[in-house]
């Protein structure tokens, strides 16, 4: 008789949808969970398969259902997508119709000319390359992760709108696109019969650009927001206000967060840690719970290097809003 292993067998946590709460994601039917999981880094071919396991079971078993994957997440590229389809084929073969799982194509996935920006020929082939690294027939939502100005935007919304048609995709969405740059492509969507469903962009206390025009278009076309981002990479956790710890994506030679992009911020992460502690919470709750006060951000899609930090990620929202004098004393210092 062959013993199995525990982590083989896996059983969802029956109270799972009880802690966690679910946005309307702008004039749809869906809701998404108000935290999501980002596979960016630590779930590429290089990193551990074992943990990554661990954090995407553990995201389930909290009420996750958002999923949030690109071609090019790993590295090497394609190995994010990869490392999720076993998982799923491993563990999550009850719960396909539990989980929102996306997918993005846009920057640059391979070489020569159709391996980036926002052609037909690119964003088809490039959807389809993803499900089969996925094992699955279709995915819940197809982003387009950045305008390319060079392809004109209707060929792009179309190739979109066509994901819709064929059933690859269920919905679609944009990311990184600047308010006048999301107006038209949701026009253009709308005129091929495909709403977009939401947009993705960077979002957190030290980056409030989407208050400024995108989250009053997103409003009014009725669509969602996804802040990514929303602890500034591991910033607004507190982790780097006394030096840099072994176990880090600065100390791991991230090209994407570096001492001298730390440097920029540290002191107002240390402030906000400071009244943070004076509310009698953690910055890392501080900055979530200050991300979704908005009822315009649908969902955080947060990152994790351990089940640990997703778990605390997860139960930091559950206290809802924060105090308006609260909010108040974040913007003096942020001002
Ligand atoms: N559309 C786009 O262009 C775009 C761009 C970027 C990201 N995204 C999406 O957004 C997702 C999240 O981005 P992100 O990883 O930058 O998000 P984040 O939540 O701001 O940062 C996550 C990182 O912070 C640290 N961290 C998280 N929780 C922690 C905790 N409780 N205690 C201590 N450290 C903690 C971990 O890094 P260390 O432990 O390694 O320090 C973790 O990997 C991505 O996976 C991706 O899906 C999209």
């Amino acid at each position: 008789m062959k013993i199995y292993d525990v982590k083989e067998v896996y059983r969802a946590d029956e109270k799972r949808y009880d802690g966690m709460e679910y946005r309307r994601c702008g004039r749809s039917g869906v809701l998404l969970s108000a935290v999501a999981l980002g596979l960016w880094h630590n779930f590429g071919g290089y990193d551990v398969y074992d943990n990554a396991r661990d954090i995407v079971r553990r995201a389930f078993d909290l009420g996750v259902t958002y999923f949030d994957l690109a071609n090019n997440y790993g590295p090497p590229f394609g190995s994010a997508e990869e490392t999720f389809g076993r998982i799923l084929h491993q563990d999550f073969s009850p719960y396909r119709d539990e989980l929102f799982i996306a997918t993005k194509a846009g920057y640059t996935m391979q070489p020569g000319p159709y391996g980036r920006g926002g052609s037909r020929k690119y964003l088809l082939a490039s959807l389809d390359a993803s499900l089969k690294r996925m094992g699955i027939e279709y995915v819940d939502l197809f982003y387009h992760h950045c305008m390319d100005p060079e392809t004109p935007l209707e060929e792009s919304m179309g190739a979109l709108a066509q994901a819709v048609h064929s059933g690859k995709a269920l919905y679609v969405g944009l990311s990184n696109y600047s308010p006048e740059q999301a107006e038209k492509a949701v026009k253009l969507l709308d005129s091929m019969g495909v709403h977009c469903l939401i947009e993705q962009s960077r979002y957190n206390m030290t980056v409030r650009d989407p208050e400024r025009g995108l989250l009053p278009v997103l409003r009014e076309k009725g669509v969602g927001f996804a802040a990514f981002s929303p602890l500034a990479q591991g910033i607004l956790t507190g982790k780097y206000n006394r030096g840099i710890p072994q176990d880090s994506r600065v100390h791991g030679k991230s090209i994407y967060l570096t001492e001298e992009k730390l440097s920029g911020v540290i002191e107002q992460a240390r402030r906000l840690e400071e009244l943070a502690g004076e509310a009698g919470i953690s910055l890392t709750e501080l900055a979530l719970r200050w991300a979704l006060r908005d009822s315009a951000v649908t969902t955080l899609i947060v990152g994790a290097r351990t089940p640990e930090q997703l778990e605390e990620n997860v139960r930091a929202v559950q206290a809802g809003g924060l105090e308006p004098a609260l909010l108040d004393r974040i913007d003096d210092i942020l001002a």
